[in-house]
């Protein structure tokens, strides 16, 4: 698959089949983490694999539970942590949030490579969930992911979520770029 198809064939997956994620596969998709920039190379990240039932569901429980209510048979849940004492601040915004985007967005397209589902999250209590995997004080937690092999078809949630985010849809590309000066 070239870049672009990569892209293209990425999407958040909400149903997941009940199977494990072959260790080697775990390793790329961190390494496609490791490789990504960062402020002044600082790597301030940390990613969290959780595998194991109990704290699964534990992390579950942290989560909107409604709205993630299709959580559960994914392999793993995956937190993606960012210490902003390693990364910078300019022009009053934290680029811990920024270096670690960047190294999810590496993960998930490697996982989308290795035919694995993933799915941001960012409907959870960071409070519970530093509690429940011991996250040092200075460490944030940025965002979630399951990671799991996908379900043969979409469920009744992720569709519904789909429709809710109108996740097919895109701004136009005249909307998303100008050339030399801002355009409305
Ligand atoms: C910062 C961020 C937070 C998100 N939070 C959630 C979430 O809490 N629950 C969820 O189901 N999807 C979440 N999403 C997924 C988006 O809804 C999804 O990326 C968007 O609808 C586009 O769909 P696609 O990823 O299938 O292309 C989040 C995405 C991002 C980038």
């Amino acid at each position: 698959m070239d870049i672009f198809e990569l892209i293209q064939t990425r999407k958040s997956v909400r149903k997941y089949q009940n199977i494990p994620v072959e260790k080697n596969k775990i390793e790329k998709i961190m390494t496609a983490a490791q490789l990504a920039p960062s402020w002044k190379n600082g790597q301030c990240w940390k990613f969290i694999v959780v595998s194991d039932p109990d704290t699964k569901k534990e992390l579950i429980r942290c989560t909107n539970t409604f709205n993630q209510s299709w959580l559960g048979k994914e392999y793993a849940i995956i937190v993606a942590c960012g210490d902003p004492g390693k990364s910078g601040k300019r022009n009053n915004k934290e680029y811990f949030m920024v270096d670690v985007a960047i190294a999810m967005e590496n993960m998930v397209l490697a996982a989308t490579s290795l035919g694995l589902g993933t799915c941001w999250i960012g409907a959870f209590d960071e409070i519970k969930i530093k509690k429940v995997l011991n996250i040092p004080d200075e460490f944030q937690v940025v965002a979630l992911t399951p990671l799991g092999y996908p379900a043969k078809k979409e469920g009744v949630v992720g569709n519904i979520a789909r429709k809710v985010a109108k996740s097919k849809s895109r701004k136009p590309l005249d909307q998303v770029y100008s050339m030399n000066l801002w355009e409305e």
